[in-house]
């Protein structure tokens, strides 16, 4: 196996592993390294099965089921589909325009996922890059006022809100249903966590999903979420994954944010992703 760093930000391909077959423990520890060390990991040339994609991500931990019951893959529930395809009767087969605006999956549950493994079924020739923000470097290169006004705070983060546009994203589009609604709720996370596995700490705050502070006037919150949105965004901190047929790419929710871009919608783009739970988020 060969892992070779793609960026000096963050992230990292690795070449030279098949994660159809089950990895022996050296080969699954240094998939594991790599990721806490990069953050975003491309497993390049995989030819997975669905069952094979949840059977490598259950590796890590259990996998969690997407409240968009009508975009999970029939028959295998742990993936999420994300596509722009649709099917004979005109439905669409996955989640058209999901994450396009910064954001780390499902902070707005209590046991955030510590990863996603998305894997690329179908890539349009240009385009439908997504971006990745090392939050590890957004949180060091603070200036130490602002560390100081972040220690014990916390943040609402919301699923519901965001298709409401009310987070600072704004960014409206697919809908919920009722049923779907009475699924969610708000849950708080602090605005600064350690990395369970590294020590680290970490900005935990995304404008697709952080709703209000906790304790805060909501001018207030609003004006420091858009500083800090402001700080962690900077290309300075992005790596920018650009596809490859068969990548199998694995991020860190628990350090990084990510944000889809779009694509000329003349193509496909097909997409299946499985989320594995984390711990709930804490601050040492
Ligand atoms: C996701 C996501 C981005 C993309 O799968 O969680 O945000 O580029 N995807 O498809
Ligand atoms: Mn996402």
């Amino acid at each position: 196996m060969i892992v070779t760093p793609l960026s000096p930000v963050m992230g990292a391909e690795i070449l030279g592993v098949d994660v159809a077959h089950v990895l022996g423990d050296s080969d699954f520890e240094t998939v594991r390294r790599a990721l806490l060390d990069h953050n975003v990991i491309a497993i390049r040339d995989q030819h997975l099965t669905p069952a094979q994609h949840v059977a490598f991500s259950q590796r890590f931990g259990d996998l969690m089921v997407h409240v968009k019951a009508e975009y999970l893959l029939p028959g295998q529930p742990e993936v999420l589909v994300l596509s722009n395809k649709k099917h004979p009767d005109g439905r669409a087969m996955g989640f058209e325009d999901a994450g396009r605006y910064w954001h780390s999956d499902m902070s707005y549950v209590d046991e955030p996922p510590l990863g996603s493994l998305l894997y690329a079924v179908e890539i349009p020739p240009e385009g439908g890059d997504t971006l990745f923000c090392n939050m590890y470097r957004a949180y060091e290169t603070l200036p130490n006022s602002t560390k100081k006004r972040l220690v014990g705070l916390r943040a609402a983060h919301s699923y519901v809100a965001s298709f409401e546009g009310k987070t600072s994203s704004g960014y409206a589009r697919d809908t919920l249903t009722d049923e779907q609604k009475a699924q969610l709720r708000e849950v708080i996370h602090p605005v600064v966590r350690t990395h369970p596995e590294t020590g680290r700490p970490a900005l935990y705050v995304n404008p697709g999903f952080t709703l209000r502070i906790e304790d805060l006037p909501q001018d207030e919150a609003v004006s420091l979420l858009d500083e800090l949105i402001q700080h962690m965004t900077q290309p300075a901190f992005q790596y920018r994954h650009v596809w490859k047929p068969h990548d199998l790419v694995f991020w860190d929710n628990r350090c990084t944010m990510h944000h889809a871009t779009t694509y000329d919608p003349s193509f496909a783009r097909h997409m299946h992703r499985t989320t594995v739970r984390g711990d709930r988020p804490f601050a040492a």
